[in-house]
This record gives structure tokens, sequence and C-alpha cells, in this order.
């Protein structure tokens, strides 16, 4: 399918979840991703207990918990990528408290009139959202985020370079990101991942892991961290839908996974050439990403 027919159709979803017309778990129950509850209690983490959480601007759409591990301050500048209702941002918006800024960027118009309601009810003069897309964050000027967070968005984002390349530009030297996302790892059976239905459920658009992680370092990020990992395991009934069964026996011998990961990143500032890691960053002097990128669980 072409690149701007599937943002369109994930636009149409996720519209139509925003307008409360799709009941979901973490994806869309009508484009067949989360059909069962089993499913779509595997993704979303339990936001609940979390200070900041509103119920209204939790749609079940996470896959991780990325303010967790993004180490906002008190008076930061907080970035939101793919903000949906202001699950996140809101969370954020309680950490950086008055003197703290929070931009919530969302390219469904549908999800930002229902966060903009949300924050409304809300009275948060500091937190604002937009609608724009990612790969091109016109509306936002360079070097202004300490912090940018993302949930189960970037699976959705075509051209990931360009998004990497955009948030690198937004962030100020010195910031860094936390980024929850869905990954593969081996060779995932290309009816599962080229299912279009399942795209806009997070699963289709994920990137192979080592290739993610080589598109972050790519693009300037250093210090480069999987803080989080999780398997995904997709039920029979969803992967029935796409293989048969020698096809699945297959695909479950081969260690081949899906997985939810919340990644850490720096952007250092100029100059910089230490990382926590301890292993040179200097300009010109990058390790491959496999050796730098640390895991950490
Ligand atoms: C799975 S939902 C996650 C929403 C929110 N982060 C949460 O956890 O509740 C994905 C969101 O990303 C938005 N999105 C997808 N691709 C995008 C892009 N390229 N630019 C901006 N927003 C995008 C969708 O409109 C949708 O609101």
């Amino acid at each position: 399918m072409d690149k701007e027919k599937i943002k369109s159709e994930i636009k149409k979803s996720y519209g139509e979840i925003a307008k409360g017309n799709i009941q979901v778990g973490c994806c869309s129950t009508d484009n067949g991703c989360c059909s069962t509850d089993e499913f779509s209690t595997c993704m979303a983490e339990d936001y609940s207990e979390i200070i900041g959480y509103q119920k209204d601007a939790d749609l079940s759409l996470g896959c991780g918990l990325p303010t967790e591990i993004a180490n906002i301050k008190e008076g930061d500048t907080v970035i939101d990528l793919g903000s949906g209702a202001g699950n996140d941002a809101f969370i954020a918006r309680s950490i950086v408290g008055e003197s703290g800024k929070v931009i919530g960027i969302d390219m469904t118009q549908e999800m930002v009139i229902r966060a903009l309601q949300n924050n409304q009810k809300l009275g948060y003069r500091n937190v604002e959202f937009v609608l724009g897309e990612i790969e091109n964050m016109q509306s936002i000027q360079s070097s202004i985020a300490d912090v940018i967070i993302s949930n189960c968005v970037m699976n959705l984002v075509l051209d990931k370079e360009k998004a990497f390349k955009e948030i690198f530009r937004v962030l100020k030297p010195g910031g860094h990101f936390s980024i929850s996302d869905i990954v593969y790892s081996g060779s995932i059976p290309v009816g599962v991942l080229d299912a279009s239905e399942m795209h806009v459920g997070c699963v289709s658009g994920a990137s192979e892991k080592d290739e993610y992680l080589r598109i972050i370092e790519k693009e300037g990020f250093r210090n480069i961290q999987i803080k989080k990992e999780r398997k995904i395991e997709l039920p029979d009934e969803l992967l029935f839908k796409y293989m048969n069964d020698q096809e699945l026996i297959d695909y479950k011998n081969s260690g081949s996974g899906i997985f939810s990961v919340t990644i850490y990143a720096d952007k250092l500032e100029e100059g910089n050439c230490s990382d926590s890691s301890g292993s040179c960053c200097c300009k010109g002097v990058t390790n491959n990403s496999k050796e730098e990128t640390k895991k950490s669980t």
C-alpha cells in the first residue's frame, strides 16, 4: 500500500478512536489487531497509580511507560510525540510543574481536539497540543526541548530516519529522549508485518530492533540504551488470520519475536565526548550501534 494511503488510514482509525467510535485496547479492534482483551492488556501499561494520571486521556493506546525513565525535571520543556488524548503529556506536566512546558504533537485532528478538551478541563496554561507530523514538525522551533517522550507511535511513522532527524533538531543540546515503541527481532513472517490492518495496531510498521537503534545512532544520538524490554505474545487466533498451522509452528520455534521497548538516548552538547557507557562518541569516532548500545533492564 502506498505511504500516503497508509497514513490516511492511520489518521482515520485514530480519528474514530478519539471520537469514541471504536473501543480499543492498545490498538484498533475493527482493524483486526486487538481482537481480544488478552492482547489489548498485553501492550498497555497500568497508569492508574501514576501521579498526574488523567483517566479521560488514557485510551489504552500505549505500549510502555516513557515518563518512568525520562528523567524529566521541574521547569523542563517536554514534547510528547503522537500525544493522542494527552495521557503521557499530563503525567509530564505533573513533573515539570508551573515553570515548565509540555507540547503534544499528533497528526490526527480528532486526537488533538480530544487532548485540547482534556486540557481545558484541567486548566493547564503551559500545556499545548498541536496538529502535525513527527517527520516534519514545522511548528516546533529547533533546540527547545529538554526531553522528548513518545508512547507507541514511532512504529506508525513511515519515515523513521526523517522522524529521528526532526527529534534531534527540536531537542536542546544536552537533551534526551525516552521512547516506548514496538520492535521485532529475527524474521517475522511477512503476513504478520505487512497486514495493513495490523499496521494501525502497532505491529506491522515496527522496525527490526538493531536497524531501529542504528537509525537513532545515525541521526546523531549517543548513549543509546534499551531501558525496558518485554516480549509481546500475539494471540494464536490473531496470527491464524495471517498464516497457516505450519507457518505458525515455524514462527513459534524460530526465536523471532515482537517486543515492547523503552529506549533512552542523549543529544550530546557540542564537544561533549563522554557518555555514561564510558565509550567514546566524539564526532567521527563512533562505535557501531551494537557495541555502543547498552541494554539495561
Ligand atoms: C498508538 S496511539 C498512541 C497515543 C498516545 N501516545 C498514548 O499512548 O495514548 C498513536 C498516536 O500517534 C499518532 N501518530 C501516528 N503517526 C504519527 C505521525 N507520523 N506524526 C504524528 N502523530 C502520529 C496517531 O494519530 C495516534 O494518536
